[in-house]
């Protein structure tokens, strides 16, 4: 049995084609790991009637961290039209696998830095490099939603300001994963160096919830000192970092937050092809390119596959194999400084493979 398992899901759309690429990389690294398949996302539902089958599950447990793509995912009612005949009448309903994952694995910490390589083209701002902490398993994503009020809420204070034929969607906050994201946030900061964690939410409106939040981060921040804790509303948040990246160093947010200031972090620094995320644990861990599966490049070889590949430094550094992770990076960092090679997105011809030979090939 190799050192590491890992459990690989490849999922729909550029999902396989970056994870190709990424694995050339892995191998080239010379990370020693058990690649264990398994199906998830669209596809599977359209097979199976299941985004994320029970043996996928298993999988999971079975692996000591998973490495994921990117799946499609639609709203429920258009799953539950494109989905087989045979699978009707079931009680079958449509989720996202990447968000029962997270839930079910209770991978609270979604780390998603943004960084501006040299050399690459896309980047707005040379110098810019942030480290996004995303709360990831519940606020508004939590998953508690109704297509109409439920009647039994109105015999609650303060539901008569909601019509009775709207639809709902809650935003739960606790105290436990507010504690949990900001002592991630903190502690990463402690050990990389950094000196600013930047709280980011809309306390102003979002009085409970957010709140909630920023007691919770005020408390870690007063067990790190040595760093400083800046709070901002996401609104002007939004606005600074177009403004002045380089004034940022982490940002520390809210589940729904956080997925948009991240793609707006990554198209500081030249799209989402740039944007390597973690989903992290106590004990369990899911890497992936933030993107999705951007149907609309899917199929021709096209895609950037860096994301993944940074995607996959980040994994090795989570499984101690540090030197590795480095390296990785390093190459990652050389081939964009060179410019020989680049996919479209950054303004060039050349495909997926290309760019993953290329990495590969600096490791070797
Ligand atoms: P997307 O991330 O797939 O694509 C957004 C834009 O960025 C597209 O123009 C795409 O071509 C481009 N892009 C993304 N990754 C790229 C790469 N590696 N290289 C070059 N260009 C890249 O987001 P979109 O279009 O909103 O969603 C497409 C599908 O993906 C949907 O079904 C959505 O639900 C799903 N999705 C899945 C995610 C995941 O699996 N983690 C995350 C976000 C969306
Ligand atoms: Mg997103």
């Amino acid at each position: 049995m190799a050192k590491h398992r890992i459990a690989w899901l490849p999922g729909d759309g550029i999902g396989p084609e970056v994870l190709e690429a990424a694995r050339s990389v892995l191998d080239a690294s010379g990370l020693e790991a058990d690649y264990m398949p398994g199906d998830i996302g669209w596809n599977t539902w359209l097979r199976e009637g299941n985004t994320l089958p029970e043996r996928t599950v298993e999988l999971l447990k079975r692996s000591d961290c998973a490495f994921f793509g990117a799946v499609t995912s639609k709203p429920q009612a258009e799953a539950m039209k494109e989905l087989p005949a045979r699978f009707r009448g079931k009680g079958i309903k449509y989720s996202s696998a990447l968000i029962r994952i997270r839930q079910q694995f209770d991978l609270f910490t979604c780390l998603r830095p943004c960084k501006a390589y040299p050399g690459n083209p896309g980047n707005l701002k040379e110098g810019t490099d942030i480290v996004i902490f995303r709360e990831n398993t519940e606020g508004i994503y939590c998953g508690a939603e109704w297509g109409r009020v439920p009647p039994e809420f109105f015999s609650v204070r303060g539901m008569e300001r909601v019509s009775p034929n709207a639809a709902i969607s809650i935003r739960a906050i606790t105290r436990r994963a507010s504690q949990n994201i900001a002592r991630a946030a903190f502690d990463h900061a402690e050990k990389h160096g950094r000196t600013k964690v930047t709280a980011v939410h809309k306390a102003n409106v979002l009085r409970a919830t957010d709140g909630l939040f920023l007691e919770a981060v005020r408390q870690i921040a007063g067990e790190h000192p040595k760093i400083k804790l800046e709070e901002m509303y996401i609104d002007n948040c939004a606005l600074q970092l177009v403004l002045d990246p380089l004034k940022f160093d982490i940002i520390l947010t809210t589940n729904l937050f956080g997925d948009i200031l991240s793609d707006l972090c990554a198209g500081l620094v030249g799209g989402l092809g740039f944007a390597p995320s973690a989903n992290i644990g106590q004990k369990w861990a899911l890497f992936e390119p933030a993107h999705g599966s951007a149907p609309d490049i899917a199929g021709k070889g096209i895609a950037n596959p860096i994301a993944a590949i940074l995607s996959a430094a980040m994994m090795a550094d989570w499984l101690g194999e540090k030197k590795m992770a480095l390296n990785i990076e390093a190459a990652v960092a050389v081939v964009i400084k060179e410019g020989n090679v680049r996919t479209p997105d950054m303004g060039g011809k050349d495909l997926t493979s290309d760019i993953g030979k290329a990495i590969a090939g600096k490791l070797r």
